[in-house]
């Protein structure tokens, strides 16, 4: 009797070693040679698509950056951005942080078709997301990174979750963007460098109407120049956009921090990283050096990188970025 019991608790143990084991492969670690055996020219694949396309529209570079950034902060990076709407939910891209704001799907799409043709249902959109942030900040001139990969595709999105706060109004305050960053698990520091990605893009006037005309940290001169294409009435001219880094609009280099020294901000939550507050002197040292700003950003991109990834056996890799399976 009693080695009966022996015996079955060594089976309980051994199934319960087991479903230890099955757990933690599920919780696999993203990898940067995930690929390397299953889609080796993948790497160089997407780089060519994005040359293309950053060599016909320099923006896209900025747009493509953006885009990863918004699917991580909603239920992980797991391209749930990408998903349009179905008669079961109401997806991402109509959110209000995204509507009429978020771009470059196409690209996306673009990209996903010619990773399907050289490697059928391997590579997932989340994946694809991160290299195509990574090589367009390496195109307008910042340092690239090894972007660590095996993420798999959300089959839903979060036309709520996309709404409710997790992605950063243009108004926050410094304490707004450290919670919500920190909620990410993504420290102050890392917060003032991924926000150094306003050094390239551009954002529309109804983003920073009430910075230009009711900031008291603002150069005049600064608001001066942007209220002539962004007029003071709500909904004239909302969608006039305006480029975020003064200086060097179309270069990934540490301007945008020089100009929130010079009261040049553009956001204002690019602004409350320095406005005497406890961010200030990061931003003065990224201002200093650039090579300062280029290791933290990238340390940074890639701690966003692994926020929440499907991997193992949730999820899917989608064929088509646009729809689940
Ligand atoms: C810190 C909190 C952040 C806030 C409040 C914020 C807000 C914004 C806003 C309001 C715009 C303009 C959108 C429009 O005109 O519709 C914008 C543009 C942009 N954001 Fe952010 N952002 C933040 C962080 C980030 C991060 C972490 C990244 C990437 C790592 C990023 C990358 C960009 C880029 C590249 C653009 C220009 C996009 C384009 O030209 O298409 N932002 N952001
Ligand atoms: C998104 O923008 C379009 C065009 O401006 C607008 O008609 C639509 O109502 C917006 N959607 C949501 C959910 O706000
Ligand atoms: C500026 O602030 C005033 C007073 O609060 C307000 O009436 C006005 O609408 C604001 N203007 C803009 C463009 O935000």
């Amino acid at each position: 009797m009693e080695c009966y019991e022996q015996s079955r608790q060594r089976a309980a143990f051994v199934v319960l070693l087991f479903i230890v084991m099955l757990g933690s492969q599920a919780q696999a670690q993203l990898r940067t040679d995930f690929y390397s055996d299953s889609c080796p020219s993948l790497l160089p694949t997407v780089r060519r698509v994005v040359q293309r396309e950053v060599a016909k529209e320099r923006r896209i570079a900025a747009s493509l950056l953006r885009l990863f950034f918004h699917d991580c902060f909603v239920n992980g990076c797991d391209a749930s951005i990408l998903l349009d709407d179905t008669r079961s939910f109401l997806g991402e891209k109509t959110a209000g942080p995204n509507n009429n704001s978020v771009r470059g799907y196409e690209v996306i799409d673009a990209i996903k078709s010619r990773v399907e043709r050289l490697c059928p249902g391997v590579v997932s959109c989340a994946d694809i997301l991160a290299i195509t942030a990574r090589d367009s900040v390496l195109l307008m001139g910042g340092r690239g990174w090894s972007v660590k990969l095996g993420r798999r595709d959300s089959i839903t999105a979060s036309f709520s979750t996309a709404n409710s706060g997790v992605l950063p109004p243009p108004t926050s305050t410094l304490d707004n963007l450290i919670n919500l960053f920190r909620a990410n698990g993504l420290s102050p520091r890392d917060m003032v460098a991924l926000s150094g990605a306003h050094t390239i893009g551009q954002a529309r006037c109804v983003t920073f109407r009430s910075r230009i005309y009711n900031s008291t940290n603002i150069d005049l001169s600064f608001a001066l120049s942007r209220r002539r294409s962004c007029p003071a009435a709500t909904g004239s001219g909302d969608n006039n956009a305006a480029i975020l880094d003064l200086r060097t609009p179309e270069k990934f280099d540490g301007s945008y921090f020089m100009q929130l020294v010079n009261h040049r901000g553009l956001l204002t939550s690019d602004q409350v990283l320095f406005n005497g507050g406890s961010t200030d002197s990061i931003v003065v040292s990224y201002s200093r050096s650039v090579q300062a700003f280029y290791r933290d950003f990238v340390a940074a991109m890639i701690k966003m990188g692994d926020i929440s990834p499907l991997t193992g056996s949730n999820g899917q890799i989608r064929r088509s970025c646009r729809r689940p399976n």
